[in-house]
């Protein structure tokens, strides 16, 4: 498959095609800023970079870290990065996104407990010091997209067509098939107060309550169809968060750090154009009201007015660190991570990846503006590679951004932050290359029927021999 191409040797000529296409991506060649210490709710954070929760699919079939994950976890915390925000761990056994996701609950402790302790050990070996050093951990439900019995927040026909019954045999979605109860969500949110209890005796420094990417949490942001008292308005369709964090607080105090990664623009799904092979916006209607954070007149654009009001909320609240992202892995894969080739499958990125790149920075800008005094993660660098840094140093120092994460990038080269500080740049022959292998590993099952787990098999040895056994 054809992939955009990334062809810059050096820092002019991106700087170039940034300006040739009327982009609005600076790159600052002195990467300091970053390594400047930070306060988050009272802890110190020793520099400006994160690792991006980045789901492993390598956990034990009840939901404890299994081995890899070990792996994973330990190389991130080597690479220097002062803020280590856990992947997607879910809150409840059904509310996996595949069958060897991480579960937060009370009978993981003593695993969860040993995977702090590890990588903590990990990043004082390499740094020499963890007493500035934040780990966090991503309480989820996946949603309609778990890998069995979905959950809908509402039903949607262009959403229920990415929907299966089951991810191992992609069953689809039964006509019939209702959403969840409200009764079923209100359980729900005892249980997220339970992993968050889970999550403070294991040790972590932080929760992120998972509002982004299309998952439950996210979903019911836009549920203006739905009837009860989780749908329909703005107080309706924002109470299961407003709930859950009210509840952590009483419950922890002050005992854990509450964050929340939240999606501000959905805009809508993408599909395949089968002449071309390239990613085209599915059919819509106008006013289109079935996403968060769009326009109504025109969804493909953003309107964070309400992201904005619910930011304020959660503010008051207590949520003390924000990560954004946009879109869908699952029906928009260009918009929350700009790629070079797509996923197996999947489609051509419809938009070069710098106009992908230059959006989450503009986006991420905005809700960093309308709250300087909050923490925010910014996502959308790894497409850059070598020049990430460069970007992110750009970005802190005129406050578009606080901190800024890697995903694929760190997967990739975990030890990004380190040798940035090192060496003043990073090293072309590490980076991601942006060609989608770990997110094909999270995808698919092995020829066996087992989940795969994922990595760089490009740059980590451990995944390449495991890249071998996809169907
Ligand atoms: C394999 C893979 C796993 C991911 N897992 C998660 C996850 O658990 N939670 C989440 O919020 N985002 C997840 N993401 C999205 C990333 O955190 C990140 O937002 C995205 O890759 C864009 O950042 P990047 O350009 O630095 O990769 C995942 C992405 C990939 C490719």
């Amino acid at each position: 498959m054809e992939r955009a191409k990334f062809e810059y040797k050096t820092l002019e000529q991106i700087i170039e095609d940034c300006a040739k296409r009327a982009l609005h991506i600076e790159f600052d060649p002195d990467l300091s800023i970053l390594y400047e210490p930070i306060e988050i709710g009272g802890r110190k954070l020793g520099n400006r970079l994160a690792v991006h929760p980045m789901e492993g699919s390598d956990a034990t079939a009840d939901g404890k870290p299994g081995e890899l994950a070990f792996h994973r976890w330990k190389r991130f915390a080597s690479g220097g990065a002062k803020l280590l925000w856990g992947e997607a761990a879910a809150v409840v056994p059904d509310g996996r996104s595949n069958p060897r996701q991480l579960i937060a609950c009370k009978e993981n402790v003593r695993e969860l407990t040993e995977l702090v302790k590890q990588t903590r050990c990990a990043h004082r070996d390499a740094l020499g010091t963890d007493s500035d050093f934040l780990i966090g951990i991503q309480l989820s439900h996946a949603g309609r997209h778990c890998f069995t019995k979905p959950a809908l927040a509402f039903r949607l026909p262009v959403h229920d067509s990415f929907t299966v019954l089951d991810k191992r045999t992609r069953e689809p979605l039964p006509a019939d098939y209702p959403v969840v109860t409200d009764d079923y969500l209100e359980h729900l949110e005892e249980s997220f107060v339970d992993a968050a209890r889970a999550a403070c005796d294991s040790g972590f420094d932080f929760i992120d309550i998972k509002q982004c990417h299309s998952y439950l949490l996210n979903e019911l942001l836009a549920a203006r169809t739905r009837a009860g008292k989780y749908g329909g308005t703005f107080e309706n369709r924002t109470r299961f968060v407003g709930n859950v964090v009210r509840r952590i607080k009483d419950a922890l105090a002050d005992e854990i750090l509450i964050a929340s990664r939240l999606n501000i623009f959905d805009s809508i799904p993408f599909g395949k154009d089968p002449a071309t092979g390239i990613g085209k916006p599915l059919p819509y209607e106008v006013p289109y009201e079935l996403a968060w954070g769009v326009d109504e007149s025109n969804p493909q654009r953003e309107n964070l007015s309400e992201p904005i009001k619910l930011i304020e909320s959660l503010s008051m609240l207590g949520v003390s660190m924000l990560s954004v992202s946009i879109g869908s892995p699952y029906w928009s894969p260009h918009l929350l991570r700009p790629f070079s080739r797509p996923v197996e499958g999947g489609y051509l990125s419809p938009e070069h990846p710098l106009v992908g790149v230059d959006r989450l920075f503009r986006l991420t800008g905005e809700i960093q503006k309308a709250f300087p005094h909050i923490p925010v993660v910014g996502a959308g660098y790894s497409w850059l590679r070598q020049f990430m840094l460069n970007a992110a140093a750009a970005n802190v120092r005129s406050g578009r951004v606080t901190i800024v994460g890697a995903g694929r990038g760190a997967l990739a080269y975990p030890e990004f932050a380190r040798e940035g500080k090192a060496q003043g740049s990073l090293d072309s022959r590490k980076v991601c290359l942006n060609d989608s292998l770990c997110s094909n590993l999270l995808r698919a099952f092995a020829s066996d029927g087992g989940k795969t787990p994922t990595g760089c098999p490009i740059r980590d040895a451990t995944y390449r021999e495991i890249y071998k056994l996809l169907k």
